[in-house]
């Protein structure tokens, strides 16, 4: 009697589980039973030996969710074993049981019971609680590609270990099991060669005085990442550009390249042409020493080669490599840019190691061993999957996590040569090309997202805290997890709706875990005059204003429905439940589009922040809204303040050049009445990749209370 009283008091005490399990990835088949286990002080977790360091992640999680350390034993309440009878579960599946007597994790290898853990882990309630209950269940789980990866480009920005630690963990709790660190491009060489110390001293820094920046990871470094990436079932798969995105190592060894021209180390982004000379057999001494310490270093089976966007003008007026193709009796530089493959690719094949690279490697003739990541070009992946070679998927439109995931005003920018990657993109696509028979469709080996960093390197917000978690989980949170069920769960058992329903607790997750997410706006249903909302994270709310201001977390909050008269003045935010995290703001097209004639909006101006009754440098980064040579207006438009704004100057720059791209030099301004406020700037120089700003020498003409909006509009190739 006592006894059932107590435990029924101990039951009501432990946090319930919640009433949905918004698994995510969604696991393979999930059996819910009656009754539940009380995760309390008394739990200790037995393991076996194979799954000790599981054990240890386990711990230090529940340390964190509980407050309290847990005893780690070989016998326990909480199992954790490596059985290979399961191996119908494959490479990295596994089973989960929860009962009133306890939790069991079993799998045939180690991987698996990493991945049960995770799924374990979600089961928890979030926040922080000293006990709780998991509901009783069974979980038996396989992912559907065996590569699941994310790229992380540590050249163009360097991200330092503490860094690279986070994200495998932020990879780790989505089951991704890949990552291919883009260790080497133009702007910076990033690990440390000991045959070759110039590669990091010269190629790992770039920028004189006070913006000099860099840095690299030293082979110490790289054995710590390895490992830990290891403990959760992370390969990591470093890349190697070549023959292009290699300037780095040209600033640092000159008789890499054709021409032996010092260069100095890039600030700005761009592709250079000068690639390894592939004709002389120096080239070829330092290739295979390099590939020998990498392999040392990792222990993936895929060395990662580069292979894209080589432009030969080098090579073409180079008498080594002009030789060499004679020689080969190649047809073109592209047979040059193959037989340098296929050459590589012995070299990594007597370690015992296999090559993989961008689409373009397809193109230039590789073996059918190699395998083949297509990036620009969809074709190449339903092309490569014909010819037998392995294809790990990782297309713009759906993969480069470097594009924003809006144009909304306030989105961080990103890369702007594609439209943006809405989390919907991210999940709304089969990997699996169309047309393959079921023999070639197993060639496509996984999926994997890319965070490229080359928009990041103009960015001198990156260079103060939260430096690179500010956009490095931005961009990859939430649209990580949309590749995480991508890459694991088959494709008839997805659906953005359900996912989404199943991402509201996905977010407070991430919020328990210190991750810098991107959080959605509210979902808004309008009916007639009526509006609701359907708030995307669990316990937060959805703030609104229609009054055309911004709506803030101590804006009205939107329970039910409202009414609203002038939808153009309607505003609405999503509030995180910690109360401070805000999303960007929901405004109706027609407040969007108010400016609309005018084209695109670039900026604003405020209050105090012009020149008073003298002109001032007023900076509008212009990046993705100039996306190709032409005539381009930017007009300035005022909407409140007491002075008018005047104009005198407006110019175009790009990266960080001192001299300006375009100019337009009059004088107009805009207030109650409106003058010669429009400015025509002709771009001749745009380049891929390249930073453009704005900037307006503007003034209020009796003080600085002016506000506006300027604008910007292609009005002529
Ligand atoms: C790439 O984005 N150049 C692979
Ligand atoms: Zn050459």
């Amino acid at each position: 009697m006592l006894l059932t009283a107590l435990m029924a008091s101990a039951l009501t005490l432990a946090t319930q589980p919640p009433a949905t399990l918004s698994l995510i990835p969604k696991p393979v088949s999930v059996t819910q039973a009656s009754g539940a286990f009380v995760l309390d002080e008394h739990v200790v977790i037995g393991t076996d030996t194979a799954s000790r360091p599981a054990a240890t992640l386990l711990s230090g999680w529940l340390k964190a969710t509980t407050g309290r350390a847990t005893k780690i034993a070989s016998k326990g309440s909480i199992t954790m074993k490596v059985n290979p009878s399961l191996a119908k579960l494959g490479a990295e599946g596994y089973q989960l049981e929860v009962s009133p007597k306890g939790v069991s994790l079993s799998a045939p290898k180690y991987a698996g019971i990493v991945n049960g853990l995770q799924t374990f882990r979600q089961l928890w309630p979030t926040g922080k609680v000293p006990k709780f209950t998991l509901p009783a269940l069974k979980i038996e789980d396989q992912p559907a590609y065996a590569w699941r990866g994310m790229m992380l480009d540590v050249s163009r920005y360097f991200m330092d270990k503490a860094y690279v630690l986070h994200f495998l963990d932020i990879m780790a709790a989505h089951k991704l099991n890949v990552l291919h660190l883009h260790l080497i491009d133009d702007q910076g060489w990033r690990v440390e060669i000991k045959k070759y110390p110039k590669l990091t001293e010269i190629g790992g820094f770039r920028g004189e005085g006070a913006a000099r920046e860099g840095g690299f990871y030293t082979q110490a470094d790289i054995k710590e990442m390895v490992a830990y990436a290891a403990a959760r079932n992370i390969t990591i798969v470093p890349e190697i550009e070549l023959p292009a995105h290699t300037l780095s190592a040209v600033c640092a060894y000159p008789w890499l390249a054709c021409t032996g021209k010092q260069h100095t180390m890039p600030t700005t982004h761009f592709i250079s042409d000068d690639l390894y000379c592939a004709g002389k057999a120096t080239t070829w001494t330092f290739l295979s020493d390099v590939l020998g310490e990498l392999c040392a270093l990792f222990p993936s089976p895929y060395i990662h080669i580069g292979g894209d966007e080589a432009k030969y003008t080098k090579w073409k007026a180079c008498p080594d490599c002009q030789k060499k193709k004679t020689e080969l009796g190649l047809a073109d530089e592209k047979a040059l840019q193959g037989w340098m493959t296929r050459e590589v690719e012995a070299i990594l094949a007597k370690k015992g190691r296999r090559i993989l690279g961008w689409d373009e490697i397809l193109r230039c003739g590789v073996s059918p061993t190699a395998g083949i990541m297509p990036w620009a070009d969809p074709k190449a992946a339903g092309d490569a999957a014909r010819s037998g070679n392995p294809v790990m998927m990782a297309l713009t439109d759906h993969c480069y996590f470097d594009f924003p995931e809006s144009k909304l005003r306030g989105e961080l920018q990103g890369a702007g040569w594609r439209p943006p990657v809405t989390l919907q993109a991210a999940y709304d696509w089969n990997p699996v090309p169309t047309g393959l028979t079921p023999e070639q469709q197993k060639n496509v080996i996984g999926v994997q997202g890319c965070l490229w960093t080359d928009m990041f390197l103009h960015k001198p917000e990156l260079k103060t805290n939260p430096g690179p978690a500010l956009y490095g989980d931005y961009f990859t949170l939430p649209r990580a997890a949309a590749l995480a069920e991508v890459a694991w769960t088959s494709q008839s058992q997805r659906s953005f709706p359900d996912f989404t329903e199943r991402m509201k607790r996905q977010y407070v997750r991430y919020s328990d875990y210190g991750w810098n997410f991107r959080l959605p706006l509210p979902e808004l249903v309008r009916n007639g005059n009526q509006v609701s909302a359907v708030c995307p994270i669990e316990g937060g709310t959805v703030r609104y204003t229609t009054d055309g201001t911004d709506p803030t977390a101590s804006s009205p909050e939107l329970k039910g429905t409202v009414t609203v008269t002038r939808f153009e003045d309607f505003k609405a935010i999503t509030l995180a439940p910690d109360g401070k995290r805000t999303s960007l703001i929901f405004e109706t097209v027609a407040a969007a589009n108010q400016f609309k004639q005018y084209g695109t909006k670039l900026g604003e101006w405020k209050s105090g922040k012009v020149g008073d009754r003298k002109p001032l440098p007023v900076e509008f980064d212009a990046t993705g809204l100039i996306s190709s040579d032409g005539t381009y207006q930017v007009t300035f438009v005022y909407t409140g303040g007491r002075e008018r704004l005047d104009i005198d100057k407006v110019e175009v720059f790009r990266n960080a050049e001192t001299t300006a791209l375009a100019t337009d030099t009059h004088h107009g301004f805009t207030g109650g009445a409106k003058k010669d406020n429009a400015y025509t700037l002709k771009i001749n120089g745009y380049q891929t990749g390249a930073r453009f700003t704005v900037r307006a020498h503007i003034y209020g003409d009796e003080g600085s209370d002016s506000n506006g909006v300027v604008l910007i509009k292609k009005i002529s190739d």
